[in-house]
């Protein structure tokens, strides 16, 4: 099964792939986890990316497209992938089609998580993520201020200060939403309204994705 999971920041693509991973067993591909990895170590590639992420803009298309090329050949995509954060402009949705061409990997499904952009914006300002295993949780579900998984200590993401959502959100606007069109006229896609519990949107998803291969 091969996914990508399109919506706006904050809608609930990178929590839902965390849950979908499970049940069908595919890697989870997020573009920004691997860039904040690659930023937290320093490389050539963090290094370029990290100014152009603290202020909510996107990383240049080259750097990503080589980025997500030499991802998509590693061994476990043989099993599938869900994609979660690319392709995030027209440039990148061309260039994945390109790509899965080349390397005889066909996109199965788009899925859109539309949202309020009120939603959007409580959801940022609530998440935390921690320090030690990068889990995501929310305020709104937290009973103690340590990980519900490890303990390890809770942060707000840098670019989840209110300017920064701000710009992200304008980003999505102008640059991604256009890629839903883009997937409408080429692939099968399910939309779903990703306003509601996290159980509810799960379980739609799995309803609507039961039917592609997975392993
Ligand atoms: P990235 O990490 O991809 O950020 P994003 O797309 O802005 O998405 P988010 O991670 O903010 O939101 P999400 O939809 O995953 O929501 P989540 O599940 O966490 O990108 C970061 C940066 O990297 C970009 O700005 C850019 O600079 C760069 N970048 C990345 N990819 C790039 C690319 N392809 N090209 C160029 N640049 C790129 O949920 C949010 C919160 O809501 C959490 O607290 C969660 O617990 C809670 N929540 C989730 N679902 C629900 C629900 N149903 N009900 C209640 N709460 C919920």
């Amino acid at each position: 099964m091969r996914i990508v999971l399109l919506g706006a920041p904050g809608s609930g693509k990178g929590t839902q792939a965390v849950l979908l991973k499970e049940m069908y067993g595919i890697p989870h591909i997020s573009t920004g986890d691997i860039l904040r990895q690659e930023v937290a170590e320093a490389t050539a590639l963090g290094r370029k990316a990290e100014s152009f992420m603290s202020g909510g803009a996107l990383v240049p298309d080259a750097l990503i497209l080589e980025m997500m090329e030499s991802r998509l050949l590693q061994p476990d995509t043989r099993r599938g992938w869900l994609l979660d954060g690319f392709p995030r402009n027209l440039a990148q949705a061309e260039g994945l089609a390109t790509l899965t061409g080349r390397i005889g990997q066909k996109v199965d499904a788009g899925v859109i998580l539309n949202v309020d952009p009120e939603v959007v914006v409580r959801r940022l300002s609530g998440r935390r993520v921690c320090e030690a295993c990068q889990a995501v949780t929310n305020v709104s579900e937290m009973h103690s201020g340590a990980c519900p998984l490890c303990g390890g200590k809770l942060i707000l993401r840098l670019d989840d200060e209110p300017e920064v959502v701000r710009r992200r959100i304008t980003v999505f606007e102008e640059q991604t939403r256009p890629v839903f069109e883009f997937f409408r006229r080429r692939y099968d896609v399910i939309e779903v309204d990703a306003s509601r519990s996290i159980d509810e949107v799960t379980e739609a998803l799995r309803r609507a994705l039961d039917r592609y291969d997975h392993p």
